[in-house]
């Protein structure tokens, strides 16, 4: 009978190929990538998530059971003992010589992920499974750099980190895309209260917040707030948005970074999302170089099997780190889009929002390099933009990069309560919920500004993926709302 090994001694592979143990027996565990066999002896290589190389093991047929776990099927979980000797197959500096092993879950054949290459459309549909997948690991541990680097970067900033309310009952982007909250199911329409005066209507006053209430869309107005009060803060939380878009860069609940801070205009705060996302790229090439590495060779074998033009986004991005964004008005931008030659599905028209088809034909066709759009239309943006001398446009920045579009939308905020009245009742906004947000300007108004990072879009624009729904856990989009 086989002692059982215990899993609390378990190192994690990371270390181990770094040189952990090196000459000694150490315990690992994790799930099988692959087995070779021959006639005495197998190879098992074994992935534990901890980093995005595989350990290779070597099994000699002397072990107690070896015809059981050199049996192994892809995914198998295994917990093993072996020492740690220097590898003479290339590309690995160590691998185990395993003295015990341990199946701990066995797979069937049924076990969805093997070893086939397999598309991203068949990973969504099993995205449970997808965190077992060298790509998925490698996007995965990515974001995590990516989160960490952005906590980084706004504390060295003096930014501090404020979460804000997920529930609300303000439309603060007033595009009406939201998600209502209700402590009465839609399962029983009929105990839904309504307006005595007006039965069409639901009254609210009875709900559970006694108003009508949503998942947020953004953090910006309770982050207005904060910056009122301790100067600089940022948000970092999920966002909801029940746009009806089904495409490659829309998600119905998306990760967000808000900063926001007192005294900083426009100018400034475009150079401060330039430093962020610049911080971002080093973080990634700094703390992730295999991940990025990974994901690379993953763009160029698919570009290979889809028979298209490669070229490597990593050289790209390094240029990026360290040079200067280039800023234009958006006037310009319009200018530049209507002398282009290219055809447009939208024509480019001043007084229309930039399409994705405009925005990437900018970053990646005209700039070859992300770009600083700013001074929109105020038609084309949320109400509390601060309002341009021209009556025409307001000071509104948006980031736009190569393969993506926007990725950061900002602006300096009205800080002139009348005309911010103004420009509320000119919308037909209710100006009533927004009491609070207008006490700001009533009270100790300051000019301030700030900008929203769309987290996924970043990661987008970093790992090269290009569906958005690759890039986080479990994406919601309309009519999925799997696992
Ligand atoms: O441009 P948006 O709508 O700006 C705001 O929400 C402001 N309150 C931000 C601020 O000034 N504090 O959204 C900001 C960013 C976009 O640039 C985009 O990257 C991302 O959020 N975004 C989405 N990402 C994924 N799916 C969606 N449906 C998104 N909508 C916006
Ligand atoms: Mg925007």
């Amino acid at each position: 009978m086989m002692s059982e090994l215990d899993y609390k001694k378990r190192v994690l592979i990371k270390d181990v190929l770094s040189g952990v143990g090196f000459g000694e027996e150490v315990i690992v565990g994790g799930w099988v990538r692959s087995v070779r066999r021959s006639k005495t002896f197998g190879f098992i290589v074994l992935n534990d998530g901890s980093c995005q190389d595989s350990l290779q093991m070597v099994v000699d047929e002397s072990l107690e059971n070896y015809e059981s776990v050199i049996g192994s099927l892809t995914g198998t979980s295994l917990l093993v003992k072996g020492k740690v000797v220097e590898s003479g197959g290339k590309g690995q500096k160590y691998e185990l010589q395993l003295s015990e092993a341990q199946v701990v879950g066995p797979v069937d054949e049924n076990y969805p992920l093997q070893k086939k290459a397999t598309s991203l459309e068949f990973l969504r549909e099993n995205a449970h499974l997808r965190p077992r997948t060298n790509l998925f690991g490698a996007v995965y541990r990515l974001r995590h750099t990516l989160s960490m680097a952005t906590h980084e970067f706004f504390d060295k900033e003096g930014f501090y980190y404020l979460n804000s309310p997920i529930l609300t009952a303000v439309d603060a982007e007033g595009a009406g895309e939201m998600f209502s909250v209700s402590s009465y199911s839609l399962d029983d329409l009929d105990a839904i209260p309504r307006d005595p005066e007006n039965p069409k209507s639901v009254d609210f006053k009875q709900d559970y917040f006694g108003v009508e209430t949503s998942l947020c869309v953004t953090g910006q107005l309770e982050g207005e707030c904060f910056a009122h009060g301790l100067g600089k803060v940022y948000t970092f939380g999920p966002t909801f948005r029940a746009e009806n878009s089904n495409t490659h860069r829309h998600l119905s609940e998306f990760w967000m970074i808000e900063p926001e801070a007192a005294f900083m205009d426009l100018d400034q705060n475009a150079d401060l999302a330039v430093r962020y996302v610049q911080h971002l790229i080093r973080a990634a090439f700094e703390k992730c170089p295999v991940e990025m590495e990974a994901l690379d060779n993953y763009h160029r074998f698919s570009a290979k099997q889809n028979k298209e033009s490669f070229s490597s986004h990593l050289e790209r991005l390094k240029q990026v780190m360290n040079s200067e964004f280039t800023q234009i008005t958006y006037t310009e931008a319009i200018e530049i889009l209507q002398k282009s030659n290219q055809k447009f599905e939208y024509r480019p028209e001043w007084g229309k929002e930039l399409q994705t088809e405009h925005e990437r034909f900018l970053a990646e066709k005209h700039f070859e390099a992300p770009v600083v759009v700013t001074d929109y239309p105020k038609d084309c943006k949320a109400f509390y933009m601060k309002q341009n001398d021209d009556g025409k446009t307001v000071r509104a920045m948006d980031v736009l990069v190569p393969g993506v579009g926007e990725i950061i939308g900002g602006s300096q905020r009205e800080d002139d309560l009348s005309k911010l009245e103004k420009r509320i009742d000119e919308l037909e906004m209710d100006k009533e919920p927004l009491w609070w947000y207008l006490d700001l300007r009533r009270f100790g108004s300051v000019p301030h500004s700030g900008f929203g990072l769309g987290f996924e879009r970043a990661i987008m624009y970093i790992s090269g993926m290009k569906n958005i729904r690759d890039v986080i856990a479990f994406p919601r989009t309309p009519k999925n709302c799997d696992f």
